[in-house]
């Protein structure tokens, strides 16, 4: 097999009119799916998923993706494989790509999947990372202009714990999108020079929950304890409760202003319950468009694979 396929891992692994081509798939995918028109495109084609972290959404939407395009799922849970058991991460990424045609992972540290990706022979997708989650940021963009049009030039408000993996992955979608993206959080709490940089003339910097949400089209937020930080959930709590999304921070924001959250929330602590089940929220629509934007990648990453070994 060929060595050059592609992953996806971080938000600037595809560019900009390969974004907006899935988008345009995603559309069309979701639309076929309404009418119940089936799509074969991943027929005989296997994803296999590595969770080394819970997950709801991702399991189920990429799971679901691939069977309803005629595809295969295998589900490898890390702690019943021989990964628990010591077997070289290298080895595992080997043979798994023998297997199946595309890998979904989710893990701890950024490192991990980039060792996996290199030694895994067919694509592999981040679920989600410490360092991001580009799908959901994907699906995120996608459901923005699904409401507002494009997103160039957009201002969006993200709120709290900006260092989260979400806050990384909006960061570096920052400058491919061009929308402006102001990160509200306390000292210690903002993303770190190394996504920032990239991103300079895109990315504000602010401690004020109430300047971010200013004129904001978007308003989001996420988790103040992230998976595997839940040692310091205390303090977070402690360190984060100003930055709480409320009716009147929403107030701030433009009247038609929406609300993200990639879920699972939080009620009362990162967001109040009349915002995130309020009229502003698209948090049920984002959650659905996970599987129609998955989809197109899955299509995109798989099919180009295989042309490219012709
Ligand atoms: N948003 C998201 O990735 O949800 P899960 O952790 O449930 O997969
Ligand atoms: N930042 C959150 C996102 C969950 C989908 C976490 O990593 O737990």
């Amino acid at each position: 097999m060929t060595s050059k396929k592609r992953d996806f891992l971080k938000f600037t692994d595809l560019t900009l009119d390969e974004h907006l081509g899935l988008f345009r798939r995603a559309a069309v995918l979701k639309k076929a799916r309404r009418e119940r028109r089936c799509v074969n495109t991943m027929n005989g084609r296997t994803l296999t998923m590595i969770f080394e972290k819970a997950s709801t959404r991702t399991r189920l939407s990429f799971e679901a993706a691939m069977l309803q395009l005629g595809g295969s799922c295998i589900d490898l849970s890390a702690g019943n494989s021989q990964m628990s058991r010591g077997e070289p991460l290298p080895d595992t990424a080997r043979v798994t790509g023998r297997y199946c045609d595309v890998v979904m992972m989710r893990t701890f540290a950024d490192a991990r999947i980039e060792e996996f990706a290199a030694h895994c022979e067919v694509p592999v997708i981040n679920g989600l990372t410490d360092g991001g989650h580009p799908v959901q940021i994907l699906t995120d963009l996608f459901t923005i202009e699904e409401k507002l049009g494009s997103v160039k030039g957009k201002t969006l408000a993200f709120i709290g714990d900006t260092a989260s993996n979400m806050g990384r992955s909006f960061t570096r979608a920052a400058p491919i999108f061009g929308y402006q993206l102001k990160l509200a959080s306390p000292k210690g709490y903002h993303p770190a020079d190394d996504v920032v940089v990239p991103a300079k003339g895109f990315v504000t910097l602010l401690s004020d929950p109430k300047e971010a949400a200013k004129g904001a089209d978007v308003v989001i937020t996420d988790v103040w304890t992230s998976m595997g930080q839940e040692a310091e959930s205390k303090q977070r709590l402690a360190e984060l409760g100003a930055y709480q999304v409320n009716p009147d921070l929403m107030k701030l924001a433009q009247k038609h202003a929406l609300f993200l959250h990639c879920l699972p929330a939080h009620r009362e602590e990162e967001v109040t319950a009349s915002v995130i089940d309020g009229p502003q929220s698209v948090v049920w629509d984002e959650a659905e468009n996970r599987l129609h934007v998955q989809k197109a990648l899955l299509e995109y990453l798989v099919l180009e694979n295989e042309r490219r070994q012709e």
